[in-house]
């Protein structure tokens, strides 16, 4: 058998979803003196105290990482690719936001190499993040969701991807025609979609107001024709944008029936925001298994809203967390993990700092369907994980010097982690980010 590598240092995990309030005690394991034995194909052999391991491993290469933390990579649900250099963009809730400055900026990405100088840069922000898996939008043309595939690809991070279809209300170079967009599509999924079981395509409607109804059905259609492709759109994120759908689509229920309608709504498909919808919304959410991703940096930064958490929890809605950056101010998911806690303060629910930590990590990987592959440290599992130096923050060192309970660690983490903390960052035991990545 091919040597293991230990890798030696305080481990946490969430590999079980904690209830949705409370410190979260008990659900984040781990080890203050241990680690993780990874094998040559980079699957999880133990995860055990650091005694044990080097006991049941004698001939292992050992990476000792005294001091530091070993946590799961993240995942991040929801994010815009040609949208990075769009954060802090001043003045707009999101139709205005959305001509002014997305749609601008997604018109670059037509040429294929600035979307390759731009998604190496991506996958550096991902990664410097310590985000080894992302649900990334692409921009309308073919060749940025091929670079940014390529990109993940070269620098060995998880990744769907999905071209965005448009076909009206947006300006004539970022709209396809259907056959154009359903050729596009095709060809995406048949060259990545399932490539090194790291890369998967998504159909990728934007949202009801950019796609008409032969757009939704025909993408509906090939999200039937091919069961395993993710489908990632928008849902009731605005109030403007509610009535627009409600004038669009006479014929819907709501908002969500649009997609209903077309096919497009299941336990592969994955609606950001959802800060608005009608208890019919909420059941049908329920019902098909559809995932919302809750971006609550950019739903702060667009002035969308307050998310519901308890109502959806307590429906049975799947969920994740997502950046979305360009609306979203910030790659990192401790900050998304912060700002979620923030906006369910503002309506009276503490939030386990636990649970936002499993819905970045396995409850993520779940969304997906890949809950089993990686976000956690069980035997057998992938190793994806980020390794931490808490020394590189003043207030972190200080904080853990006195603080030795897991969960309390976790919560101040939330508040004072950053990328500077990231040191390495593994997926499927091999290294893929070598930090901090000061400048890069
Ligand atoms: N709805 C449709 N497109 C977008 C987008 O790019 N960002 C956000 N936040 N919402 C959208
Ligand atoms: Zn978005």
């Amino acid at each position: 058998m091919a040597r293991a590598t230990l890798y030696l240092g305080e481990t946490w995990h969430v590999p079980e979803e904690p209830p949705l309030t409370g410190t979260g005690a008990g659900f984040v394991r781990g080890f203050r003196r241990g680690g993780l034995a990874v094998d040559a194909s980079g699957k999880i052999l133990a995860h055990a105290e650091r005694d044990a391991l080097r006991t049941q491993f004698p001939d292992a290469t050992v990476v000792d990482l005294e001091g530091k933390l070993i946590l799961p990579g993240f995942v991040d649900a929801h994010v815009h690719f040609p949208q990075l250099d769009l954060i802090g963009s001043y003045g707009e809730e999101l139709l205005g936001w959305l001509e002014r400055y997305t749609y601008p900026a997604e018109a670059a990405f037509a040429d294929a190499g600035i979307a390759a100088l731009a998604g190496d840069r991506f996958v550096t922000e991902l990664l410097a993040n310590g985000t080894t898996f992302a649900a990334a939008y692409a921009s309308v043309h073919q060749v940025s969701a091929e670079a940014l595939f390529a990109a993940c690809e070269k620098r060995g991070v998880r990744a769907v991807v999905g071209k965005v279809s448009m076909d009206r209300e947006a300006p004539g170079e970022l709209t396809q025609d259907v056959a154009a967009d359903f050729a596009a599509n095709a060809a995406l999924i048949k060259t990545w979609h399932g490539r090194d079981g790291r890369l998967f395509s998504a159909l990728t409607p934007r949202f009801a107001v950019s796609c008409t109804r032969e757009m939704l059905k025909r993408l509906g259609e090939l999200a039937q024709f091919e069961p395993s492709v993710f489908v990632q759109s928008h849902h009731a994120e605005n109030k403007a944008e509610i009535a627009a759908v409600a004038r669009l689509f006479p014929e819907a229920a709501h908002y969500l029936d649009v997609y209903g309608r077309a096919g497009l709504l299941g336990a592969r498909t994955v609606l950001a925001h959802t800060i608005h919808p009608t208890e019919a919304e909420v059941l049908m959410l329920a019902t098909t298994q559809t995932v919302v991703a809750h971006c609550p940096t950019s739903n702060l930064f667009l002035g969308s809203g307050l998310f519901p958490m308890r109502r959806l929890a307590a429906a049975g809605v799947r969920m994740a967390l997502g950046t979305d950056v360009g609306g979203g101010t910030s790659f990192s998911m401790w900050r998304t993990m912060a700002s979620a806690y923030e906006v369910q303060r503002l309506q009276d629910v503490s939030v386990s700092p636990a649970r936002l930590f499993y819905l970045a990590t396995r409850g993520g990987a779940a969304a997906f369907g890949m809950g089993a592959t990686f976000g956690a440290f069980e035997v057998g599992m992938e190793a994806d994980f980020q390794v931490l130096d808490p020394a590189r923050s003043r207030l972190v060192s200080a904080r853990f010097s006195r603080e030795t309970n897991a969960e309390a660690r976790l919560f101040a983490l939330l508040f004072l982690a950053d990328d500077r903390l990231v040191e390495s960052v593994f997926v499927r035991g091999r290294q893929v980010l070598a930090g901090p990545q000061v400048g890069a």
